[in-house]
């Protein structure tokens, strides 16, 4: 499975998951417009790909939470490419606490903030580059925290909330850009491990049928979806919790 005509945007790629999709789309061949909340992240990550001889990959500032931040992006990307062929929505802050009192209201918003709104807005800021491709996708991190009735975890309220929004966006989204080609593809994990990809911990993590789901497990989920040829369009990934 190679990748070296795809551009791919990933949001959120300075550390954890959105790090290791930049990294291994890029082994895989991709062009990688990968952004962080502040832009040395973006750079630590862009010089990690860079250094495994990977010329293609650009790094970029971009703050959820923040409309002008997201439409900065998307003109920088612009600026470099006229196509992009996958957007993946990974960035949305993560707020513990099962107790509604045990955030503050900036916690509150920012958190809805950065996973419900920076995804609405960074899918309208990228809708026109991703509609100049013959192969577009937007593939989104949710989380079963999206899923209705889910409620095994201990993430705050307001985690759940912002999942939920992502969840409804991206199901009328899936409906609607279906006759323009383009693909919506959400992910609903539950907790995964997150091992650094460039790390033994990557080729040894445990992942038995007793074991928790993995972010290797997550990233094939990706890669398969998104090679698959047009006619077959996977709309969501749900997982049965151990
Ligand atoms: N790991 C899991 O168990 C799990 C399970 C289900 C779903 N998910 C979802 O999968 C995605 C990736 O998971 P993860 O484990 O890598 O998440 P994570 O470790 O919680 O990292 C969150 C990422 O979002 C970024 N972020 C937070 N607020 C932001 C903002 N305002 N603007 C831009 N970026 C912002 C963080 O950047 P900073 O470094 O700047 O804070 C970080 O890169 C998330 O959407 C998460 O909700 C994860």
């Amino acid at each position: 499975m190679r990748f070296d005509d795809h551009r791919v945007v990933i949001t959120a790629a300075g550390r954890d998951f959105g790090r290791t999709l930049a990294i291994r789309l890029a082994d895989l061949g991709a062009e990688v417009f990968l952004s962080a909340r502040s832009l040395a992240a973006a750079e630590r990550v862009r010089d990690e790909i860079r250094a495994r001889g990977h010329r293609h990959v650009h790094a970029h500032a971009c703050d959820l939470t923040d409309p002008a931040s997201i439409r900065d992006f998307a003109t920088g990307v612009a600026q470099r490419t006229d196509r992009v062929d996958i957007l993946i929505n990974n960035g949305a802050r993560y707020l513990h606490g099962p107790d509604l009192l045990s955030a503050s209201d900036s916690d509150v918003v920012d958190t809805i903030a950065s996973g419900a709104t920076g995804t609405v807005l960074t899918v309208k800021s990228f809708l026109p580059l991703l509609l100049n491709s013959d192969k577009p996708d937007v593939v989104t991190m949710v989380s079963a925290c999206g899923t209705a009735g889910h409620h095994r975890s201990d993430a705050h309220d307001a985690f759940y909330a912002a999942k939920s929004a992502q969840a409804g966006f991206t199901e009328i989204l899936s409906k609607r850009l279906r006759p323009q080609g383009v693909r919506v593809i959400s992910l609903y994990p539950p907790d995964f491990d997150n091992p650094d990809p460039l790390s033994e911990d990557w080729e040894s993590t445990p992942r038995k049928a007793k074991d928790a789901l993995t972010a290797q497990s997550i990233l094939e989920c990706v890669l398969f979806a998104v090679a698959q040829p047009r006619d077959c369009f996977i709309k969501a990934f749900h997982f049965e919790q151990v």
